[in-house]
């Protein structure tokens, strides 16, 4: 019968896809069973010696063969060019992620590396680290830290604040930190918080509207100014080397009681101011209800200064460019 016919051609159809090792062969083999002269048009020829019923039974018969064979040539066609790819990318083996976490050829900028030395500096002292939000309530910002109405800093020309009534604003000293930790933590208190800060201030070689801060703060029963000052001329050495003097000038901080500066012995006899610090006063301590006979010290570095300092950068905007000749070399 003519329809067995047809069942071995696709048979034998099959057996010659096994053999195909390169897609060209497919318009070859498709040539061969369905193309002029091909084992199909030869059997269609058959068609016309036929009777008129079974010219349509084979006929259909043929059709349904020659869509069988269309409908295989393109879904092996289809898996063929896949595995091809597959196999080729395996050869070529290429890495077709890319690993954004990898830390090979790459540095961290000047600024974090200078933020992560001055953290382990404290941390050597058994200082832990803490952080607080850069979006920040005046009260944490200001009255927490016995800042009064009046006081400059709070003027809209020197704070960038995020409401009309002056009630949220984005931190502008990480002394904040100081606030939110003691309102979380009991007395001990040893921590370093580094992080970001904002002023509403006009770019300039030492100044820049954000900067980075780092505040510490230290609790504990007995502790002095003696140790404020130990403290700090331990960092200062750590930081800048054993042959730079440590110097206290009297200042004012509305958080601190007595307030101090601290300023490192230059080139040439100068002295240079890098941080402040003080006693925390008794009003900080009531605002976050600690008990009044608590004692500590405190102080805020700003980061971009130690920087400039150690390296000896002339302007504060070389931080922030992200010009690959400047950060390359640090
Ligand atoms: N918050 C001060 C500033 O931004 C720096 C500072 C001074 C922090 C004295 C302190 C401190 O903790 O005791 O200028």
């Amino acid at each position: 019968m003519a329809e067995i016919n047809l069942e071995k051609i696709y048979a034998s159809f099959l057996l010659r896809l096994e053999e195909v090792t390169e897609i060209s062969q497919l318009s070859d083999i498709e040539k061969e069973y369905l193309g002029k002269g091909s084992v199909l048009s030869e059997e269609r020829s058959k068609l016309s010696s036929l009777s008129n019923e079974d010219k349509k039974k084979y006929g259909a018969a043929l059709k349904k063969f020659s869509e069988d064979v269309q409908s295989k040539l393109t879904a092996f066609k289809k898996d063929f060019q896949k595995s091809f790819y597959i196999k080729k990318e395996s050869k070529e083996n290429p890495d077709l992620t890319i690993n954004w976490h990898s830390k090979e050829g790459t540095k961290k900028h000047i600024l974090t590396n200078v933020m992560e030395e001055v953290v382990e500096i404290f941390a050597s002292l058994g200082y832990t680290v803490a952080y607080g939000p850069e979006a920040e309530t005046s009260w944490h910002n200001f009255d927490a830290l016995n800042t009064p109405d009046w006081h400059p800093a709070r003027h809209e020309s020197d704070t960038l604040y995020l409401d009309e009534n002056l009630s949220s604003l984005l931190r502008t000293q990480t002394s904040t930190v100081q606030v939110r930790h003691m309102q979380e933590n009991e007395p001990p208190v040893y921590i370093v918080a580094p992080g970001r800060v904002y002023r509403s201030d006009q770019l300039d070689a030492t100044h820049s509207p954000v900067f980075h801060q780092i505040e510490g703060l230290a609790v504990d029963d007995g502790i002095t100014f003696s140790d404020l000052k130990g403290t700090l001329e331990y960092f200062v050495q750590e930081f800048f080397g054993t042959s730079v003097k440590t110097k206290f000038i009297p200042h004012f901080f509305p958080f601190t009681e007595p307030s101090a500066e601290v300023l490192v012995s230059w080139k040439d006899g100068e002295w240079l101011e890098i941080l402040g610090c003080g006693m925390v006063d008794p009003n900080v301590f009531k605002n976050v209800n600690y008990p009044a006979s608590t004692q500590g010290f405190a102080f805020g570095v700003g980061v971009e200064r130690l920087a400039m300092l150690r390296y000896g950068i002339d302007h504060i905007k070389n931080f922030y460019e992200n010009d690959l000749r400047f950060l390359e070399q640090f």
